[in-house]
């Protein structure tokens, strides 16, 4: 008997240019199905496998994106270094069952003489926006691209990035985009590290430094738990958790308003924990919810 090996999982179909993307979805529309997308830049983890996942449960046919968007990174990050796996990738999406892969050039998106870019809405200016200049311009800019392309009816995306997905509720809203933005639990760790592609730098001993953005999370939500609501002795109790760690460059310790992100000083009910750390040259970041479940 040959040595067959069979296996059920097949290939995503993978385009990279937006005329194929557009006749694929123009055919899925023709049968009746809903569309749902995950925009993601790629080097898949169990995170972005959640969206494509609850894409597969909630629509008919699913779009994965994967683009390193390089107007979202900064002129001195990471973006020459950012994993780049699409092979492995393609791999992971086999076995979630996912439609269409969409994987464009830089150039399909930023063709010769670009110019025109989409100015985010106000809940960008706190946090990241001020750490990071720039970044949702290019985050907006891009993913309004992608919805154009894919004329979804549902995007997903992840809490992880919780400033982000707010940003993008802003713009649909803002810009009557007629898509439907859902946003899907942060996947973490057993140890509770939130998934992220940047682990991959981190060395042994940073990845055990990196665990001090749960911790220090876990503490709020401790404190709080225990009846303590002053957020800036809250901030201060967390600070010294990353002083402990030796993890210096701290860019923030916030406890915000979860749909506006201006800073509480009380704690009501509903309050965001939103933390931005360099664990040595890799910068994490991380998010929860106090006194609501995740
Ligand atoms: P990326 O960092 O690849 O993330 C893609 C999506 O996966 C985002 O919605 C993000 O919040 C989600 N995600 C990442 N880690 C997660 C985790 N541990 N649990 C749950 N969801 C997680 O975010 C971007 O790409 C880009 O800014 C993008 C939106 C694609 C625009 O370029």
């Amino acid at each position: 008997m040959p040595n067959v090996t069979i296996s059920t999982d097949a290939r995503p179909r993978l385009v990279t240019t937006a005329i194929e993307l557009r006749d694929a979805v123009a055919a899925a529309r023709a049968d009746g199905k809903t569309i749902g997308l995950a925009p993601t830049m790629g080097a898949l983890h169990g995170g972005h496998l959640s969206l494509v996942r609850a894409s597969l449960a909630q629509c008919d046919y699913t779009i994965v994106t994967i683009f390193v968007n390089p107007t979202q990174f900064g002129p001195h990050e990471d973006l020459g270094e950012y994993p780049r796996t699409l092979e492995t990738d393609l791999d992971a999406l086999s076995q979630c069952g996912v439609d269409l892969v969409f994987a464009p050039t830089n150039d399909g998106i930023y063709p010769k003489g670009f110019s025109t870019y989409v100015d985010p809405p106000r809940v960008a200016e706190a946090l990241e926006g001020q750490c990071r200049r720039g970044h949702f311009r290019g985050v907006t800019t891009v993913v309004l691209k992608l919805f154009n392309l894919a004329q979804a009816d549902v995007a997903f995306f992840g809490q992880k990035d919780y400033q982000q997905s707010l940003v993008i509720r802003w713009m649909v809203q803002d810009l009557d985009f007629p898509i439907e933005v859902r946003v899907c639990p942060t996947v973490r760790e057993p140890d509770g590290l939130a998934m992220s592609s940047r682990n991959r730098y981190l060395s042994q001993p940073e990845r055990e430094q990196a665990l001090t953005l749960w911790r220090s999370l876990k503490l709020a939500v401790e404190l709080f738990a225990q009846g303590e609501s002053d957020a800036e002795r809250i901030t201060a109790r967390m600070r010294e958790l990353f002083e402990q760690t030796n993890i210096n460059r701290v860019d923030y310790v916030a406890l915000a308003d979860p749909e506006t992100l201006q800073p509480v000083h009380q704690i009501q009910a509903s309050t965001v924990a939103l933390v931005a750390a360099y664990v040595g040259d890799t910068r994490l970041i991380d998010n929860c919810r106090i006194g609501n479940d995740e």
